[in-house]
């Protein structure tokens, strides 16, 4: 039903005459003949809630219709069932199904001269067409002869204000994940690798029937000023800090969450300073959300926080410097995807806060070795990540479990 309504909406803010075509991933190589663990295309299943791959939605204010894959007893055998073209009407609610492989000789009896096209070229992973998507995009041009509409920005507006379910959703993969990120602080001891860290966090997600929303960062010591670092496979070393970016998904939903914190479970003078100066940017960042503030006043208020925390311990001597320690924005839409679809600005301006978005807060202070810098900061890398939903009063810190005052955790990590 959700989806259906989710169409009809979709519907309502395109033209006259629209009709919507949207299809899912394929399948996706990963050597020889084993695949990567499948995932739906998000578009796609927040319209329709198919789960399968190789599938495409067609719909206008007339008709649904579904493509996928047909029955097959053979490959269902080897590779598990397949909805198929027969219950695929009544399961989806469509008026009509067909074998995906009929899509080009269909197609035409669900459109007419009329008829407004919107249809984004799949990206990687696109349906049937792994490597070549123009030749895809270029097919339904030369059928149609029409302009092809964009579809990403409509249901990206969409898709950016959360309903109550979802919201829910991305409240269990909060808790989830904070959860996780509160066993790896009693499991974190020198001596350990960061894989074993890595360990915990798999199988904490798995144990409830999710999967990482992206891969974990677990990054100890001076690994931490890889933003993006996912070896994972370091020594834990007495007197490092550990750096975690770990978040799951709960029915297609993300969280992600940050915390660092020390490996032996007490932080030394030059962390605790540099620690200091993140959570206060944090705090302050996550106290400026509320509708109607723009969407960028997070970043400038962490942004001047840690500007002028670094330049107080001469870490830095200008503001002009703060890219060498803060080179990442301090947040980014969350949902179905890590990184969420939205645009930050409308009309070349930062867009409004509104109730029902749901952003991070990550801002960070990355140092690494400069004989500039006093030495006792050189590897220091630490973030602090929250999702934070925005409600009609302020805002809600999703992953509010996850402690991240010092005391706390150091008190926390002291407890058997
Ligand atoms: N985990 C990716 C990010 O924090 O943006
Ligand atoms: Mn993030
Ligand atoms: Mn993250």
């Amino acid at each position: 039903m959700i989806h259906q309504k989710r169409r009809q909406e979709l519907l309502s803010r395109l033209s006259k005459g629209a009709v919507v075509i949207v299809s899912t991933n394929s399948e996706q190589k990963r050597n020889s003949d084993v695949c990567y663990p499948f995932r739906p295309d998000s578009n796609f299943w927040y319209l329709t809630g198919f789960e399968e791959p190789d599938a495409i939605a067609v719909f206008s204010e007339k008709n649904y219709s579904v493509f996928l894959r047909p029955k097959d007893e053979t490959k269902e055998i080897w590779n598990g069932l397949r909805l198929g073209v027969d219950l695929a009407p009544k399961k989806l609610l469509a008026d009509q199904a067909f074998d995906i492989d009929k899509f080009f000789e269909k197609i035409h009896s669900l459109i007419n001269n009329k008829s407004v096209i919107y249809f984004d070229a799949p990206g990687n992973g696109g349906w049937k067409d792994n490597s070549s998507t123009n030749i895809h995009n270029h097919k339904i041009n030369s059928i149609y002869e029409s302009v092809l509409h964009p579809l990403n920005p409509h249901i990206s507006e969409m898709r950016l204000i959360k309903d109550k379910n979802e919201v829910k959703n991305m409240q269990k993969a909060a808790n989830l994940a904070a959860d996780a990120h509160l066993k790896a602080m009693k499991l974190s001891q020198p001596g350990l690798f960061e894989y074993h860290i890595t360990a915990g966090f798999d199988s904490n997600f798995r144990k409830r029937n999710s999967e990482h929303a992206y891969p974990p960062i677990v990054a100890s010591g001076e690994n931490a000023c890889i933003l993006h670092y996912t070896e994972n496979s370091k020594e834990l070393k007495d007197g490092d800090l550990i750096l975690i970016d770990a978040g799951c998904e709960i029915n297609g939903y993300a969280s992600d969450i940050t915390r660092t914190f020390p490996i032996n479970g007490k932080f030394t003078d030059a962390q605790k300073e540099i620690y200091e100066i993140v959570l206060d940017a944090q705090r302050a960042a996550i106290a400026s959300i509320k509708p109607g503030a723009s969407s960028n006043l997070p970043h400038e208020v962490a942004s001047e926080i840690i500007t002028k925390g670094l330049i107080k311990l001469e870490i830095m001597k200008t503001p002009n410097d703060l890219s060498k320690f803060y080179m990442h924005n301090t947040g980014h839409w969350l949902g179905l995807d890590v990184h969420d679809v939205g645009s930050k600005l409308v009309e070349n301006k930062f867009r409004e806060f509104i109730s029902g978005m749901v952003t991070t807060v990550e801002p960070g202070i990355y140092i690494r070795k400069d004989d500039r810098i006093d030495s006792k900061y050189w590897g220091i890398g630490i973030r602090i990540e929250d999702d934070v939903l925005v409600t009609e009063s302020g805002n809600h810190v999703l992953s509010e479990k996850a402690i991240k005052d010092i005391d706390a955790i150091e008190h926390f990590m002291s407890e058997a």
